[in-house]
């Protein structure tokens, strides 16, 4: 099958401007929600991203800063270009203090706010003349720059939308762009269409993208190069995988280092899912080298060191023997680069690094081919490329695997407590409906002990905590409250299907305070 056609029409797109906020990632997913793909610069880098002919938007996100103490170093030329311009919380500010309005520190809004519509408008088609929107700001624009009109104000009487009278410049104080703004994807969604003026066959369509991305593996890998992906089941590096040989065939060599930390039966799924996509792929179970290396280690973050380093020598001997092996294809995706890049500094909470380095160990070019793709938009790419849901729908599984899912003393008695239990808690999720409503359902297990009786004999057992997270981006993560009746059939198969439990705990504590594996 011949995927290697290059008139692919690139999408347009809109510049999202990252002034800090935790939330510019989500204004980009949400644009690309409605149709316009975006791609998030740092302000400094705005005038080069201007200058690209694909613009249609810049949209400037909120941020931790004033800006009646911040130097503005952004280009005044996005008022010019006559691009639409969306400025969010900070970017509103900013639209107003660089165009002549005036910028002052109130007693500010936060959390669910009320705002009354004062005028229709495209941006706001579909929206009721009172909204409750979430604010998070201390400043606001106390008087709009020339030329400029008010669309809605909040509670206090501040300025919650404005607009520009001649060109396609508006401010909006709130955050369209968190799931507390009730109408905020319509916003979007307008902004998109009525506002930028997309049409629907203009569309962005992160599968459309497929013989493009294929291409262009296709273009970097030499004639005779062949590449390896380290594949996990999970559904990133499954479809990079997929890409990969759609673009060199037999030269796409898949690589399945089983190091013993899977979910219960997953080693056996992927393979046979990986076959029937017509993969061949190399398998190595290294399990034992990897759960002896492990065994009473306490640390998490040490056995995150012992797993990385076993499984780039694992790889490495495998990667030898594959003549020709020039590359190594990841499942990189777009947080992942912004965030490498952008947030330098910041404290590491855990360190997530699976396969970095691997490719320097080995010597070997790197390939990301989904490196412009958020989890959501790889999924689409994957049912486009036809995996089975099972295998898209799959929730996002930790490199190290069940090693952090074990607290304390690292053992294989804990191990398989957190196995099987776990395997429970997600086929119980399945069996209500729920497990595709949930970012990740485990079970974790630690050192602490609970009496129980079983028949009338004390049985001294471990308790099992049960975790179940809502999230967007696992940035942050907040718990559902399970019917009764889920949570008892996950107590009661829990405790009588995996020896030595004898609690169940379920997890209430959002992400933060806590992260969402327990290490
Ligand atoms: P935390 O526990 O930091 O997890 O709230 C956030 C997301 O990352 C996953 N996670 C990992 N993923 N290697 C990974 O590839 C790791 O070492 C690792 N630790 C946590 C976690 O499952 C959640 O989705």
């Amino acid at each position: 099958m011949d995927m290697g056609t290059t008139d692919v029409e690139q999408p347009r797109k809109a510049i999202v401007v990252n002034f800090g906020g935790q939330y510019a990632h989500l204004i980009a997913r949400r644009l690309r929600e409605a149709g316009l793909f975006a791609v998030l610069v740092q302000p400094e880098q705005l005038e080069d991203a201007l200058r690209q002919d694909d613009v249609a938007a810049v949209v400037l996100s909120g941020g931790p800063k004033s800006v009646l103490e911040e130097e503005i170093r952004i280009t005044p030329a996005i008022f010019e270009a006559q691009i639409p311009v969306l400025g969010i919380c900070y970017g509103h500010q900013l639209i107003a203090k660089m165009l002549g309005g005036r910028v002052e520190r109130g007693p500010g809004e936060y959390g669910d706010t009320k705002v009354s519509l004062l005028e229709d408008d495209p941006l706001l088609a579909g929206l009721d003349r009172e909204e409750t929107v979430w604010m998070s700001h201390g400043d606001y624009v106390a008087a709009p720059p020339p030329g400029f009109k008010i669309l809605a104000v909040s509670e206090r009487g501040y300025i919650a939308v404005m607009k520009s009278v001649e060109r396609p410049i508006y401010g909006v104080q709130f955050h369209p762009e968190v799931s507390h703004t009730a109408k905020g994807r319509l916003i979007f969604s307008n902004f998109v269409e009525k506002v930028v003026g997309i049409r629907p066959s203009q569309r962005w369509d992160p599968a459309s993208q497929i013989p493009s991305i294929v291409e262009r593996i296709r273009a970097a890998v030499g004639p005779h190069e062949k590449v390896l992906v380290a594949v996990s089941g999970g559904v990133d590096s499954t479809v990079t995988a997929v890409l990969t040989a759609r673009a060199v065939g037999e030269r796409a060599v898949p690589i399945f280092v089983n190091h013993g930390l899977f979910r219960e039966g997953e080693p056996e799924e992927v393979l046979s899912a990986l076959k029937r996509l017509g993969l061949d792929v190399v398998y190595v179970d290294a399990s034992e080298k990897f759960l002896a290396r492990l065994e009473g280690v306490e640390d998490c973050e040490e056995r995150r060191r012992i797993i990385g380093e076993t499984f780039a020598e694992v790889f490495a001997e495998v990667a030898a023997k594959i003549e020709g092996a020039g590359w190594l294809a990841q499942g990189t995706l777009y947080p992942d680069v912004i965030e490498s890049g952008a947030v330098k500094g910041a404290d590491r909470i855990k360190s997530h690094h699976n396969v970095a380095g691997l490719p320097q160990w080995l010597g070997l070019k790197v390939l990301e081919p989904l490196r412009d793709f958020y989890k959501d938009e790889v999924r689409a790419i994957g049912r486009a490329l036809g995996l089975p849901e099972e295998l898209v729908s799959r929730h996002p599984f930790p490199g190290p695997g069940l090693a952090v899912r074990v607290m304390g003393r690292f053992t294989r008695e804990k191990l398989e407590i957190a196995r099987r239990a776990s395997r429970i808690v997600e086929e119980e999720l399945r069996r209500a409906g729920l497990h595709d409503k949930v970012w990740q359902a485990f079970a974790a297990v630690g050192d602490d002990k609970w009496v129980g009786v079983k028949g009338d004999a004390r049985a001294v057992g471990h308790v099992v905590i049960v975790r179940v997270v809502q999230s967007e981006d696992a940035m942050t993560a907040d718990w559902p409250e399970l019917d009764k009746e889920v949570l008892s059939r996950i107590s009661s198969r829990i405790t009588s299907e995996v020896s030595g439990v004898v609690m169940v705990a379920y997890a209430v504590t959002p992400k933060p305070p806590a992260t969402i594996e327990p290490c």
